[in-house]
């Protein structure tokens, strides 16, 4: 239930002042402001406050490292510090130190947008290079074989048997939390066999284990996007608190794209769309105004869903925006590409809150 800042002060014995100034920084997940009064869910966990003479409350610098970061989709919301539909969302205090991508054009808009820290090479190649330590893990590994959309060959799949590489880079840095993120179907009865697996493997670090699926539309990506989230921390330290849905009422496909709709074709913003002509058996859907977007894939083939209202497929900046990415990431790529990279990342606000949530844990 959401109620006032005034309210929740009372609850945990705080000056108004303060939470304010907490809420402001970003501190709590589920702060919102209506007008010019910040409301927040009751249930909120009043957050870890540590001091820092560098960064201030809260805001210890943490360190990462990210396998599989295609674009950065993930990587963006770790770190924090852009702006999405109006709302803020502010640096997490997670830096991205190593950064590995196969696939040179990912790279490319990773390096334009997050960092340079990214290295383009099969991880096979590139795991000695990794920095020994870190306080963090993360990796979305690649998910085509899990997929509903893909073959169903599970983790005997090449592409999924990846995972092992999160497996390896956690024995060898030992950070106090990883995450590995993939499809929602990882959870069907289909991958029951490749779930139970990847557990084990992950379960024999000796990390506390928890998995969650979370609907990317309960926290502000106006996309109905499934996605699971593996997380471990390192025994000794606090559970892992998934974060709390921030949304009751989901954001529609209108009021995340519909600003978009005058707007002329513009390459160098990604306003480009695929003409694939209606096929068969996939992209023939239309996006309902007053819906969300459906998932966003990867590997789509210019069959993306069609425009609510116009005769059109929808353009890459619009799949950017269900994906929940800030217009000022760009994506210096041809049509076919971006597709890709906006299809296989994890929608940034999602990653926001689940970055929040493993930063409470690192700091302690
Ligand atoms: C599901 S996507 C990850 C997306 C990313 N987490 C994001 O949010 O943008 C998986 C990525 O793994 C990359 N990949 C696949 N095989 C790889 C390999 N052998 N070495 C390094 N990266 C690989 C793919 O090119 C793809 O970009």
């Amino acid at each position: 239930m959401l109620i006032s800042l005034a309210e929740y002060a009372k609850l945990h014995d705080k000056s108004s002042d303060t939470l304010r100034r907490l809420a402001g920084r970003g501190a709590f997940h589920t702060a919102q402001k209506i007008g010019r009064n910040w409301v927040l869910d009751s249930n909120e966990e009043y957050p870890v406050q540590k001091r820092s003479p560098k960064n201030g409350v809260g805001n210890t610098r943490a360190t990462v490292v990210s396998l599989f970061s295609g674009c950065g989709g993930m990587d963006l919301g770790f770190v924090g510090g852009f702006e999405f539909l109006g709302k803020k969302y502010p640096k997490t205090g997670f830096e991205i130190i190593w950064a590995n991508e196969i696939s040179p054009a990912a790279c490319k808009t990773y390096e334009q947008n997050i960092g340079s820290h990214i290295v383009n090479a099969d991880i096979n190649d590139a795991i000695d290079q990794m920095p020994k330590t870190a306080d963090v893990v993360i990796g979305g590994f690649p998910c085509q074989d899990i997929s509903i959309n893909g073959k169903m060959r599970g983790i005997k799949g090449e592409r999924s048997g990846l995972y092992t590489y999160i497996v390896e880079a956690v024995k060898k840095i030992k950070p106090k939390i990883f995450i590995a993120e993939n499809v929602g179907g990882l959870l069907l009865k289909q991958n029951e066999y490749s779930l139970r697996k990847i557990l084990e493997d992950f379960n024999a670090l000796g990390y506390e284990i928890s998995y969650q699926l979370y609907r990317a539309v309960d926290y502000g990506v106006p996309q109905t996007r499934e996605r699971v989230f593996i997380v471990g921390t390192k025994k000794g330290l606090p559970k892992f608190t998934p974060p709390q849905p921030t949304k009751k009422h989901p954001i529609t496909a209108k009021e995340a794209i519909g600003d978009l709709e005058g707007l002329a074709q513009n390459e160098g913003f990604s306003h480009i769309w695929s003409l694939a002509n209606v096929s068969g058996e996939q992209g023939n859907r239309r996006l309902l105004a007053d819906r969300p977007g459906y998932t966003i894939r990867a590997e789509c083939h210019g069959n993306i869903q069609f425009h609510y209202s116009l005769p059109r497929r929808i353009s890459m900046r619009e799949a950017a925006r269900i994906q929940s990415f800030p217009d000022t990431f760009l994506f210096p790529c041809k049509l076919r590409e971006t597709e890709r990279q906006i299809g296989n990342a994890v929608p940034p606000v999602l990653a926001w809150h689940v970055a929040k949530s493993a930063k409470r844990i690192v700091s302690e």
